[in-house]
């Protein structure tokens, strides 16, 4: 007989005042992406027949976030405990199902926990996630019968002195057969420290059906960490990136100066023989062909680097295709729709926006360089601005082949500067200049010989 189907229940519904936010607690993101997102990722991986996220509070906001065709929303309009919030979501799950009961906050479990976890109760029995916590206070308690088999759970707030020295502790997620489930929370009460109708209490109501529960341990405390406040979200955050760049190294071969300095929130493909200096931040989709190497203190975001392109520290490298020998940095900025040919070259202090670099072209120092076409050999002295914007409309600056554009000059958009031409230092670009033209435009220069400040400046010196 095959397995029954799964239904997953994730319980999302708290209002996590701990965190201090505005934000509903199961939005704030671990490693860029909402938390609820994360389980949601690892529920789907078990292909399931449903998937019910039961909401509450910040409700709207929280639907708004995650718009999947594939989640049943069911509205829990107060939140009287987890065993309440189950009850909301139960009636539209069949009887033959098992229920999966996942917690919007708790982020890192894995798709193969969750498997083991439902591989337990497949049989009709009752599965339950557990772990044995050196500090267990917080949690609720697994108590076990004289033949040591699981017999219910205690919250700490109900627990006696003995039951809270108990270190195996509960951690919120469980599988159970959807009939038995609908009969057990029929007998909940609220007759407990908190006044809430507890999921957990089904535990001994199963047992004492006869319902085998089996314990499913857990290895890895990250797996089963909670989020309650900032601390916790942080460290669940640590742990996610220190799994990625772990994995990323060992995998992919990737180069990280410090596994413990490295943030992805994203994805990241890479070659081979690539390095990433320490305070990396990766978002969104980022590929690195082989020998790319990033110094220290950088942000890459959807950006394509191609072989052996370096990029030096403090640079932000965003939505910007860089070509097979490329470099850009440090402290250059190159925003969304920058493409840099190959070899091309972006210095220091230098913003580039959709625009586009021929090869082997170079704007080295302090420099904007927006809506601009140059072609190859392009040479950009320093403090060069294309002006491309009027304001009222963006206009493009095109420079030919070869051109060369001296420092500190300024080219109105929209404009062309032809190939081969030569622009002087200073020189304020307005109108088209000719392949192979030189333009220049400077006031006269004067020098006064023999000239000495005033006697009133020199007091104000002292
Ligand atoms: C719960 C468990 C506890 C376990 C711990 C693991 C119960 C009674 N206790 O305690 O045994 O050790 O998780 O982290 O189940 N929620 C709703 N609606 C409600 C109440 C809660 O949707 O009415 C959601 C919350 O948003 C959260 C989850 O259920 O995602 C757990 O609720 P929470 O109040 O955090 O339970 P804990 O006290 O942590
Ligand atoms: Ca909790």
């Amino acid at each position: 007989m095959p397995a029954s189907p799964i239904s997953v229940v994730v319980l999302a519904a708290g209002e996590g005042k701990r965190m201090h936010s505005a934000l509903p607690k199961v939005l704030h993101p671990v490693a860029g992406r909402p938390m609820l997102a994360r389980v949601l990722d690892a529920a789907r991986a078990l292909e399931p027949a449903a998937l019910h996220v039961v909401y509450g509070h910040g409700g709207e906001r929280v639907r708004a976030a995650l718009l999947d065709a594939d989640l049943e929303w069911v509205h829990q309009a107060e939140q009287l405990g987890t065993g309440h919030a189950v009850a909301q979501a139960l009636p539209a799950i069949p009887d033959r199902h098992r229920v999966l009961v996942l917690c919007g906050d708790v982020p890192l479990t894995t798709p193969g926990t969750l498997a083991r976890l439902c591989a337990a109760a497949a049989g009709g029995e009752a599965a339950l996630l557990t772990i044995t916590l050196d500090e267990p206070s917080g949690y609720g308690r697994i108590l076990r019968d004289a033949g040591d088999d699981v017999a219910g759970i205690v919250e700490e707030k109900d627990a006696s002195p003995e039951q809270r020295a108990i270190r195996e502790i509960n951690t919120g997620l469980m599988c159970l057969p959807a009939d038995g489930l609908r009969r057990w929370l029929g007998r909940l009460s609220a007759d407990n420290a908190q006044g809430e109708y507890y999921l957990t209490d089904v535990i001994a109501l199963a047992r004492r059906e006869g319902v085998a529960v089996h314990p499913v341990p857990c290895a890895d405390r990250w797996e089963v960490q909670g989020v309650n406040d900032r601390a916790q979200l942080a460290g669940v955050e640590r742990a996610w990136q220190r799994r990625e760049a772990h994995r990323l190294m060992r995998e992919e071969g990737l180069g990280l100066a410090d596994p413990e300095r490295f943030d992805l929130r994203g994805t990241l493909r890479v070659g081979r023989d690539c390095h990433l200096d320490v305070g990396v931040v990766v978002e969104g989709e980022v590929h690195l062909a082989d020998n790319v190497s990033v110094g220290p203190y950088t942000l890459l975001r959807d950006c394509d680097l191609g072989a052996g392109v370096h990029v030096a520290g403090h640079s932000v490298i965003d939505g910007a295709i860089l070509g097979a020998g490329a470099s850009a940095g440090p402290f250059a900025r190159l925003r969304p729709g920058t493409r840099l040919a190959e070899d091309a070259k972006v210095g220091n202090f230098v913003e580039t926006k959709n625009s586009r670099l021929g090869a082997g072209s170079k704007v080295n120092h302090l420099s904007y360089v927006g809506d601009a076409e140059l072609g190859r050999g392009v040479n950009v002295g320093a403090g060069t601005i294309t002006c491309n914007y009027d304001g009222v409309a963006k206009h493009r600056t095109v420079i030919g082949d070869g051109a060369f554009i001296g420092s500190n000059t300024a080219l109105v958009a929209p404009v062309t500067v032809g190939a081969g031409a030569t622009i002087g230092a200073g020189t304020t670009v307005r109108r088209d200049v000719p392949d192979g033209a030189l333009s220049v435009e400077y006031g006269r220069e004067r020098t006064v010989a023999g000239w000495r400040k005033r006697a009133r400046d020199a007091d104000n010196g002292s």
